[in-house]
């Protein structure tokens, strides 16, 4: 990397944004001007290794050259046309898509937020076309500590207070159950159900696995009882847990699959919904829609992202480094950890809290080269790029370990 081309400093950029920029994040005080691959850079030249990976919106890196090149590519022949025209990327980006997941078909939209209200909107209209809801009766259940995006209908069914307090009124049609909870499933779903919508893993409530058969058992529950399993894998897919789904851990298909994040290769929002023929067939014309869904900058993008995953290369990467980086947690527990869950390059890191908030641990690793976020409490979040190499894994938990040492 080239020396920075900005002149402001760290300090005076941060600054410089609380008097203009509404102040609905706290970031970690580092102002990142460029990046390659698993390394970004702070406008004073220092580098970080990135263990966050905007959210496993890079999952490839940061400007991957296989992306960029496509992005390149399409920059220069075609950006926008809307969906008021045909364009020539998005037939292959669909077709490529949906082959990939195994499914029919795809809606292409832009942010996670907005596949997950369109998959809403599917489930509703397939529960009152298909299933025979009587009107405005459909349900839809989810669990408890979801974290599925930030509108007004999506915060509405978070039991994160933060996330709810002071939006509503919000949208009825939602049952709120304890997660991984088969139980307490089954005694909410009713014939108004037309899906059940959870995470296979829950990344932002601290990277929850749920018990090994609890994704057969929505598989089965909602096939025995007639509603959709809307899997919402926008941050864990594609890649990130060591196969190319989440939901492949147990060989589940889901009806409604919501992926976002890195379908975008950390270049353009994209998101979609993809779902077989049956489902997804219920839209019509007007239904639904939007601007930028299916812009050719997007599809090409996106469809490169298809290209990668279908080399296998990265859902291996995030297997066999997703040990390494298990073996290192476990290492560290009694030592600053308390107890971690990890599935492919994904953890979520539960630090002794008379250490410090995750916040806090969060702060020190900055110190000393290493970005990641908190989530909860003493909870810290690991989702490095999947290029990282097994040395950089390594030493950023070497440095996880000293700075946890460090704090006793
Ligand atoms: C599981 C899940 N769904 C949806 C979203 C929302 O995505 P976006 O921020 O792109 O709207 C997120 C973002 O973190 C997520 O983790």
């Amino acid at each position: 990397m080239t020396a920075p081309v900005r002149t402001r400093s760290s300090e005076d950029l941060i600054r410089a944004e609380e008097p203009v920029l509404a102040h609905n994040y706290h970031p970690l005080p580092v102002v990142v001007s460029r990046a390659e691959g698993v390394w970004v850079e702070d406008v004073e030249g220092r580098r970080y290794l990135d263990l966050l990976a905007g959210y496993s919106a890079l999952n490839f890196g940061h400007r991957h050259p296989a992306l960029i090149a496509a992005a390149h590519e399409q920059l220069d022949r075609l950006t926008l046309t809307s969906r008021a025209f045909h364009n020539d990327r998005l037939a292959e980006f669909a077709e490529r898509l949906a082959g990939l997941v195994g499914l029919d078909m795809v809606l292409p939209m832009n942010t996670g937020a907005e596949a997950v209200e369109s998959g809403i909107k599917v489930a509703r209209k397939w529960a009152y076309d298909v299933k025979g809801v009587p009107a405005d009766r459909a349900t839809i259940v989810v669990a408890a500590e979801n974290f599925h995006g930030r509108t007004t209908t999506i915060v509405g069914f978070s039991t994160d207070e933060t996330a709810r307090a002071g939006f509503g009124p919000f949208a009825p049609g939602f049952r709120i159950v304890p997660y991984n909870d088969l139980a307490a499933l089954e005694a909410a779903v009713d014939e108004t159900t037309a899906a059940v919508l959870i995470e296979p893993i829950q990344g932002e409530a601290g990277v929850i696995i749920p018990d090994e058969g609890y994704l057969t058992g929505v598989r089965e529950l909602t096939r025995r009882t007639g509603c959709l399993f809307v899997a919402d894998e926008i941050q864990s897919g594609l890649g990130r847990t060591g196969r190319t789904l989440a939901v492949d851990h147990e060989s589940v298909v889901p009806d409604v699959l919501l992926l976002g994040k890195a379908l975008g290769g950390g270049i353009v929002p994209v998101s979609a919904v993809v779902a077989n023929r049956d489902v997804l067939g219920v839209l019509g014309p007007g239904e639904h829609g939007s601007t930028f869904g299916g812009n050719p900058l997007a599809a090409a993008v996106g469809t490169a992202v298809v290209d990668l995953l279908e080399t296998g290369e990265f859902q291996r990467r995030a297997a066999e480094l997703g040990a390494v980086l298990r073996d290192g947690l476990t290492g560290l527990v009694g030592k600053g950890v308390v107890g971690f869950r990890s599935r492919g390059l994904w953890a979520g890191v539960d630090v002794d809290p008379a250490l410090g908030t995750g916040r806090e641990v969060s702060a020190r690793l900055m110190g000393e080269g290493v970005l990641v976020k908190d989530t909860h409490g003493s909870t810290i979040r690991l989702a490095p790029p999947l290029t990282i190499t097994e040395d950089e894994l390594l030493n950023a938990l070497a440095t996880l370990g000293r700075v946890l040492e460090r704090s006793v």
